[in-house]
């Protein structure tokens, strides 16, 4: 008998050996000390057939086997929590001592930046920001900037028509009107915005940009308000005492009209690739607003005058940028656009 119980003995250190987790452990438990089929209760069973003297020797023995084979169960156990555990820190450890993962951040698109740029620089000087409609009618983009039907500006493959009446806006200027609709003087307010014309692409063209108004009507506004205007709106974007030059040209929408330049931000004048070699730039097209324009708004020409101003966006920012294709900012390509971050 005794025999058999070392057997047992060799079978359960076996069994145990083979445990890898807490499924095998209660596995082996029920095998050794489950009550309907396990080997210490069936072993257990065995003796009633014996007589009192071997009863009590192999009694002993079982009780000492199942002793052993609890106490090998209990310390196993404990022993795979431990692993357990062990392998759940293991797991959940955190290296605070690591670099963190740097975010990515996106930034403004270039001709974005330079638009905010060009608005605080008008918002300090106390003009407010208006919109209006890229939908515009033939009405506000020409008639009542005192553009005649003749005007070559008019012609179809000078502007997108949606319908003989209905226009992409060809210029910002329309906002003018707009604003002295809404609003009576004193008026100071810049408009920036998306314009389109049937230009052909190329690197100084494209059929969508961007433009910058700029209005103002008082009483007894003169010429000299609007050079004042615009060579302080230069010296803060470039922060330099660049000399600004006004040329005498024709808009319809005011008289006298005029182109403005600004000395070559990086020759200081002298002349280079940038200015090509002119030592000026342009920066766009202003002058009084034309009486008749006011007129047509109900402001009295004779007691307002007023001076207007618009600027190219896209211009200053692909010039700031050195930028020699301006429809590479329109692609929207982000290996191009992410040289551009601020
Ligand atoms: N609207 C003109 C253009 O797109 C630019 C311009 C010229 C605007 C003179 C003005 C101005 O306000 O006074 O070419």
């Amino acid at each position: 008998m005794p025999s058999t119980i070392d057997q047992r003995r060799k079978q359960f250190e076996e069994a145990l050996s083979n445990v890898r987790d807490v499924d095998d452990l209660s596995a082996v438990r029920d095998q050794y000390l489950g009550r309907k089929s396990g080997a210490i209760p069936a072993l257990l069973k065995q003796m009633g057939a014996l007589s009192p003297d071997a009863r009590r020797e192999f009694g002993q023995a079982v009780n000492e086997l199942k002793g052993y084979v609890e106490a090998a169960l209990e310390r196993l156990s404990g022993e795979l929590e431990e692993r357990a555990e062990k392998a759940r820190l293991e797991r959940e450890r955190l290296d605070i001592t690591l670099p963190g993962l740097r975010p990515r951040f996106g930034h403004l698109h270039p001709i974005t930046h330079m638009r905010q740029r060009i608005e605080a620089i008008f918002v300090a000087m106390g003009y407010t920001i208006e919109g209006g409609p890229e939908v515009e009618t033939s009405f506000y983009n020409f008639d009542a900037l005192n553009t005649p039907p003749e005007h070559p500006s008019r012609e179809m493959q000078d502007t997108f028509y949606l319908s003989p009446d209905l226009l992409l806006r060809t210029h910002t200027s329309p906002v003018q009107i707009r604003a002295m609709q809404r609003r009576r003087p004193p008026l100071r307010i810049i408009a920036p915005g998306r314009v389109f014309r049937r230009d052909t692409p190329d690197p100084t063209h494209n059929p969508m940009f961007f433009q910058v108004e700029g209005l103002t009507v008082d009483r007894h506004i003169h010429m000299g308000h609007l050079r004042g205007t615009l060579q302080e709106f230069v010296r803060r974007l470039f922060g330099a005492e660049l000399r600004t030059r006004f040329r005498p040209s024709f808009f319809p929408f005011v008289e006298p009209g005029g182109e403005v330049d600004y000395q070559c931000f990086v020759c200081l004048g002298d002349g280079c690739r940038v200015c090509k070699s002119s030592g000026w730039i342009e920066l766009g097209g202003c002058g009084m607003v034309h009486p008749r324009v006011l007129q047509g708004v109900g402001i009295d020409p004779e007691e307002f005058t007023g001076f207007a101003f618009g600027l190219g966006i896209d211009r200053l920012t692909a010039l700031i940028y050195e930028i020699d294709d301006i429809r590479l900012l329109f692609e929207n390509d982000i290996r191009f656009l992410e040289q551009f971050g601020v």
